[in-house]
């Protein structure tokens, strides 16, 4: 069964690490993490599988009654097709929401097609592309939901 939680500094190392497997073009570090998940203006969730091990996470930038930035999500190759992005993604929309958040906005790698399926799969809407966003060549789909 997998469950879920709100992140703590103890998952610094696993989050690092699952970057480096999930974002090979575009890791956090351990210092960045460390100074996102001390903000009061972000929130990060986990999901846990039996063995209490991370399979999936998600975060998000809500400064109040303004646009929200999802900062990021993923799921370990294992786990994924059951639902568990899903989940996550309703956990971070609903702090968004609790915080006056107007939108979700995101960015996401054109040719990531699990990943853009997920977000139009939730209502997002693709407002324009970015060149270059995540590196030389690699450009960035900007996604939108209304909260409304
Ligand atoms: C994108 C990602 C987070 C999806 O995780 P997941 O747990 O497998 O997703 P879910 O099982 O919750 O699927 C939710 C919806 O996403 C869409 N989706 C998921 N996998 C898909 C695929 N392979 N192709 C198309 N759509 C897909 C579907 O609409 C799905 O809903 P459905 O099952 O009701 O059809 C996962 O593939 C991942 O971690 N990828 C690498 C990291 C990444 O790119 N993150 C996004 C950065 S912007």
């Amino acid at each position: 069964m997998i469950t879920y939680r709100e992140a703590n500094a103890f998952d610094l190392s696993v989050f690092v690490s699952l970057d480096k497997e999930l974002f090979p073009y575009s890791p956090w570090s351990a210092s960045q993490y460390k100074e996102e998940f001390s903000s009061p203006t972000r929130h990060f969730v986990v999901a846990i599988d039996e063995t209490e091990s991370i399979v999936g996470y998600a975060g998000v930038f809500a400064p109040g009654a303004v646009e929200a930035d999802i900062l990021t999500v993923g799921v370990v190759p294992a786990h994924r097709g059951k639902g568990i992005a899903k989940a996550l993604m309703a956990l971070i929309t609903d702090w968004a929401k609790a915080q006056g958040s107007t939108a979700m906005m995101l960015e996401v790698k054109t040719d990531n097609h699990e990943a853009i399926g997920l977000y139009e799969s939730l209502g997002y809407s693709t407002l324009n592309i970015r060149k270059d966003y995540f590196g030389a060549g690699l450009n960035a789909q900007v996604m939108r939901l209304e909260l409304s």
